[in-house]
């Protein structure tokens, strides 16, 4: 292949002779992925530029110089202006070297005791620390939408399933504030993951720390750290708070997968549980009838990203010696893409539970199906005083009577009921009817409405009051 000559670069090329050959040069450029750090590289460069000022290693005019710049360089951006140029490799070079050609000379004491090495890992948790806040109000968000979903529905009955197969009654209200119990841990991991993140590496340098007399905790305090980094090494090598992050979000994913399974299935004909909105559901290009939960499916299928991704930076970490190794500039890529799934699935999952409209006369209907209150019936003669494993016993085989008989054990005589034992008597019929065996579930954690009741105005209490 002819040897192109690409030009040196002027930031790090001072010891070499030619400059990188084609391929080495997109191989390595990152710009198209990690430019979406300019904002933070920039803001960390000014907060740089002044803890510089105070080192007295700029003068009062260069401070300003420098600052103008980058607010320039931030406008072009932001105005789409500005010509990223991936022979620049990655943001922090494209910035710098537009800083250059803006604020001149001054531009060229930014990078003083700096390394991209500090650099990259002040940006990413800066990013990350903002994005967290994004997510975070998005869960909210949801989960009051479920809330107050529940808050409508906490004498809707429904059947509880286990193997998804008809178990016990529940009412709707219940089923959605187990989501609402799932996304609050969601909340949790992730706000705790941010205050593990909020560590500023700036001013390790490149891996031994600064010779320059940098403030780094006023420098803490104008990007907004809460603490600095104790060790050098660590600083510029760490990526723990990506992985973290990676598998908060993928245990997100896993539940909102799990939150659309159950839509998908509630959806379907032979369910009819639920109706969703015309506005989350799409059509069949050949039958005409269809109406199909594609949304759901999307959030079901696209939380896969989630898991591959934290797979991904697992894989990319795993055997890297310390300090820094340029394997780490991968690790954007995966971490955005759970981002982006997180943010967006947040919001359209929010969309697609508002408009979405409980049967109550199906999930009803249903709960008259398969032996539902057996257990029930086995609780009743508990309380007659027989042993429990007994009692299970003279309920399964009346179960078995009635599938023989092709009836629910609730559509039995009573007196064909008492053959199977003596200890039954008329008020059995208060424990075969789910309608009045949900409201004996009212222990904490319960599924009688009014557990639920105090649960809902609990969560609502506690969402209105989160940040
Ligand atoms: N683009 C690089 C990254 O994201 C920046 C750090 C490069 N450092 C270096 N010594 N080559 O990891």
């Amino acid at each position: 292949m002819a040897k192109k000559e690409n030009s040196i670069n002027p930031l790090w090329g001072g010891r070499f002779g030619s400059g990188v050959n084609d391929l080495a040069q997109s191989y390595s450029a990152s710009i198209d992925i990690d430019k979406r750090l300019f904002e933070v590289d920039i803001k960390g460069s000014i907060a740089y530029a002044e803890a510089l000022r105070k080192a007295k290693l700029i003068s009062a005019i260069e401070l300003t110089k420098i600052k103008q710049g980058l607010k320039k360089v931030s406008q072009e951006i932001h105005q789409n202006k500005f010509d990223w140029d991936p022979s620049l490799e990655d943001v922090h070079m494209n910035i710098e070297s537009r800083l250059v050609k803006i604020a001149g000379e001054a531009a060229k004491k930014i990078h003083t005791g700096r390394s991209r090495n500090d650099q990259v890992a002040t940006d990413l948790r800066l990013f990350l620390i903002k994005k967290i806040d994004d997510i975070s109000n998005s869960l909210t968000s949801l989960q009051k939408t479920i809330v107050k979903l529940a808050n409508k529905n906490t004498e809707t009955i429904m059947p509880g399933f286990t193997h998804l197969q008809i178990a016990q009654p529940v009412t709707f209200g219940h089923h959605l504030m187990a989501w609402n119990e799932m996304l609050s841990r969601d909340y949790s991991r992730i706000k705790d993951a941010q205050t593990r993140m909020d560590v500023m590496p700036l001013g390790s340098a490149a891996l031994s720390g600064t010779r320059f007399n940098i403030d780094r905790k006023f420098l803490a305090k104008k990007l907004g750290f809460k603490e600095v980094s104790r060790n050098s090494m660590d600083a510029v090598s760490d990526r723990d708070f990506v992985l973290e992050l990676a598998s908060v979000l993928s245990i997100l994913g896993i539940h909102l997968s799990r939150i659309c399974e159950e839509l998908i299935i509630w959806k379907s004909s032979q369910f009819n549980f639920i109706e969703l909105s015309d506005e989350v559901c799409t059509g069949s290009s050949i039958m005409p009838q269809k109406k199909n939960p594609d949304m759901a499916e999307l959030i079901r299928g696209g939380s896969s990203k989630t898991i591959a991704n934290l797979m991904g930076l697992l894989a990319l970490l795993k055997n890297l010696p310390l300090t820094y190794n340029r394997d780490m500039q991968d690790d954007k890529e995966f971490i955005f893409s759970s981002l982006d799934y997180s943010e967006d699935s947040l919001r359209l999952m929010s969309i697609i539970i508002e408009g979405m409209k409980p049967n109550k006369a199906k999930m009803k209907e249903d709960c008259f199906k398969g032996h539902i209150t057996a257990t029930d019936l086995a609780d009743y003669l508990v309380e007659k005083n027989m042993t429990f494993r007994k009692a299970h016993d003279v309920v399964g085989k009346i179960v078995a009577y009635a599938e023989s008989k092709n009836l629910q054990v609730f559509e039995l005589e009573i007196s064909e009921l008492m053959k199977f034992s003596k200890l039954i008597k008329e008020d059995v019929a208060n424990y075969l009817n789910p309608l009045k065996t949900i409201l004996s579930r009212n222990k904490i954690g319960g599924t009688a409405p009014a557990q639920v009741k105090k649960e809902v105005k609990k969560a609502m209490r506690i969402l209105s009051q989160r940040k």
